[in-house]
């Protein structure tokens, strides 16, 4: 069997400083479960764009097409927010999820045990929440055309459009359902069907895929009052899938649940390559962070439990992907705290690589 291939963007801000750790927990695995991994890096957004005047290189883009999965740490920063918006990071990681079309996007929404008090909401709350976003990524509002800022009499008009296809809606119900199965069996779809024609749509379509798996109890709800239920009590939903914007909110929204954005992973997946692995990008839900960035107060754990997606959900590993996600959760339990996790009842205070280098030392405990 040939070494399965990564391509590591680790991008900017504090990308670079919580991929070297993604980079000791992948050395780990090849020293110590004989999982090997064929390495490359590459530049993405703000980086690629200083040296190369464009947030991702096209060679950048072949290889991620190439790949058996793409790992990406943070784009963007206040230094390129003058950039004229076509060349702007964000371009780059927008061009790696449309080219590669990542059309299902995972954001996990779960609190950890030790992290509990650590929520603006109350403990019984969020205490043991454990729900995935299914979020559209390739459509929508994001990309529909006709798009821009037009002059229309004597002013100027910004024009974006919502538009969604049947198929473009069929394909990401029909990945949210088959994790729905393999989950609480429990789908709840979020659109605006009382104001949108494309939620109209989209009700429609999601219901009709859900024929096909008639063990799933389908719901639908207004995103809007989706969001006042995520607040509410979130324990209700396991899976919830929706389009592309109402999707970025809602995956910001229930991340806060968990106490910080610090620890979600996302992965977002397209078709089956030619050898049955899922086109695949990982990237931790958070942003470049560029006000922390450079000083070791990073929290890499998102990043981390990002590779455990890709080796879940590209590579097939899922037991070794619940190994990792235990010792993330045994350094927690332990009480080590990057700044961004340090709340009022205290913890041991840990740099970006001091919380790297522990969840290495509980992987070693684990074999
Ligand atoms: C996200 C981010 C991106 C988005 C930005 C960086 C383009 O907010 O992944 O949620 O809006 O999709
Ligand atoms: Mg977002």
């Amino acid at each position: 069997m040939t070494t399965p291939s990564l391509l590591i963007l680790p991008g900017d801000g504090i990308g670079p400083e919580v991929m070297i750790e993604v980079r000791k927990i992948i050395d780990w695995f090849g020293a110590k479960r004989d999982l090997h991994f064929d390495v490359a890096e590459a530049l993405v957004g703000g980086a690629a764009y200083d040296k190369h005047g464009t947030p991702l290189h096209d060679d950048t883009m072949a290889r991620a097409q190439e790949v058996d999965a793409v790992l990406l740490g943070a784009v963007g920063g206040p230094k390129y927010d003058a950039l004229d918006f076509s060349v702007k990071p964000e371009r780059g990681l927008l061009r790696l999820r449309k080219e590669m079309d990542l059309f299902s996007n995972l954001r996990p929404a779960q609190c950890f045990d030790a992290l509990a008090d650590f929520s603006s909401l109350k403990k019984d709350v969020v205490a043991g929440l454990d729900i995935m976003i299914v979020r559209e990524l390739t459509s929508g509002v994001y990309f529909g055309e006709p798009r821009g800022i037009f002059e229309e009499g004597n002013e100027r008009v910004g024009i974006n459009t919502q538009r969604y296809t049947e198929s473009e809606i069929a394909r990401v119900a029909k990945s949210a359902f088959e994790l729905a199965m393999k989950r609480g069996k429990k789908l709840c779809s979020m659109e605006k069907a009382n104001v949108m024609e494309s939620g109209i749509l989209w009700r429609e379509v999601v219901t009709e895929v859900g024929r096909d798996y008639p063990e799933v109890e389908l719901s639908h709800m207004y995103a809007d009052a989706g969001a006042m239920q995520l607040t509410r009590w979130p324990k209700q939903f396991d899976v919830i899938v929706t389009d592309n914007l109402f999707g970025d909110l809602l995956s910001d929204l229930a991340a806060m649940l968990t106490g910080s954005l610090g620890m979600l992973p996302s992965a977002s997946l397209g078709a089956p390559m030619a050898n049955g692995r899922p086109k695949a990008l990982y990237e931790p839900v958070h942003g470049s962070a560029p006000d922390i960035a450079g000083q070791g107060k990073a929290n890499p754990i998102a990043c981390i439990l990002s590779f455990a997606m890709a080796l879940r959900y590209s590579f097939d590993q899922g037991t070794e992907a619940t190994r990792l996600e235990a010792a993330v959760e045994r350094v927690l339990a332990e009480g080590l705290r990057t700044a961004d996790l340090m709340g009022p009842e205290g913890g041991q205070p840990v740099s970006t690589s001091g919380m790297g280098d522990a969840i290495v030392a509980a992987l070693d405990a684990s074999i």
